[in-house]
């Protein structure tokens, strides 16, 4: 019951950052300097998956060059003798077959792009990371995440509270806390409005989710926003099995909307010291004139 699969839902058009995203798979898209998919594909490795399994779409050529070695940049970067570059495009190559791609040929949903993946996934548990959820944390999510699932041993998401005006964005809960940081799921709903939601508490997207949901994904039914739903399918499972939601410490930025990834970048990057003084002295210039 160890958890070696992460599936990486990346077939999302990007219309929200039109036109960078035109040409462009929006996970590509700079956090400081890395693609806001390495962040997630990073917290992935970290936590002890061994295989990546995208679910991409068509445009998304660039990403998965990232994740392959690029023999002219390699050579440049020899023959300048840029040896720390060099060693860090080798590094974010994944060890050879690690990596699997499949392809969500129409836009249905996230419910149905985890299901694009279910033979590959087969008949064990699997993280799910949506890259767009980006997490500023000293506890990566996804490792605490399977810790928790060693000993619980049931389906989880990541969950944080949100401002109730906020609810139609995400799946919202009705939980029960057990423990400081775990809640049992007792009913989800997916984007409901403010006024239906039976709390403010969201799903964040990192899951680890049991095989028997792709049952449910199979079923096709059409949820919030005419789209297969995984929050609809994880409300049935949640019939016959618990789920848990792991209450995260962290700054979540959401990368899929423009002011969310600005706010991103400026939190990524003051954490970086070679930039930080510079950007600190500019946003104090910039604050004077509010
Ligand atoms: C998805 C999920 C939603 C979750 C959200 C977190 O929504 O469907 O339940 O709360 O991610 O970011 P999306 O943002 O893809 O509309």
């Amino acid at each position: 019951m160890k958890v070696k699969k992460a599936v990486f839902p990346v077939a999302g058009l990007g219309t929200r950052f039109i036109p960078a995203t035109k040409a462009m798979a929006k996970e590509m898209l700079p956090v400081v300097d890395k693609p806001i998919i390495q962040y997630a594909v990073e917290e992935a490795f970290q936590a002890g998956i061994e295989q990546i399994i995208f679910v991409t779409g068509r445009g998304k050529k660039a990403l998965e060059d990232h994740f392959d070695r690029s023999f002219e940049i390699e050579h440049a970067l020899e023959h300048k003798g840029k040896s720390d570059l060099l060693k860090q495009i080798q590094e974010l190559v994944p060890k050879t077959g690690t990596i699997v791609y499949t392809r969500q040929n129409q836009p249905l949903g996230l419910g149905h792009a985890i299901w694009c993946a279910r033979d590959i996934v087969g008949d064990e548990p699997f993280a799910v990371l949506l890259a767009d959820d980006l997490i500023q944390t000293d506890k990566p999510v996804l490792s605490e995440m399977v810790k928790k699932f060693d000993r619980l041993r049931a389906s989880m998401a990541a969950v944080m509270e949100v401002e109730k005006e906020q609810t139609d964005k995400y799946g919202i809960l009705d939980a029960t806390c057990v423990e400081d940081d775990i809640v049992r799921i007792d009913d989800m709903i997916e984007k409901p409005s403010p006024e239906e939601a039976p709390s403010n508490l969201a799903i964040i997207g990192r899951y680890i989710l049991m095989p028997k949901i792709f049952e449910y994904l199979g079923r096709r039914k059409k949820g919030a926003g005419g789209e297969i739903q995984l929050t609809d399918a994880m409300k049935i499972l949640l019939k016959e099995q618990p789920i848990f939601g792991y209450k995260f410490n962290g700054k979540r930025f959401d990368c899929g909307d423009k002011a969310g990834f600005q706010m991103a970048n400026l939190a990524f990057a003051l954490e970086r010291p070679d930039i930080r003084n510079r950007l600190i002295k500019f946003i104090r210039d910039v604050e004077k004139d509010f």
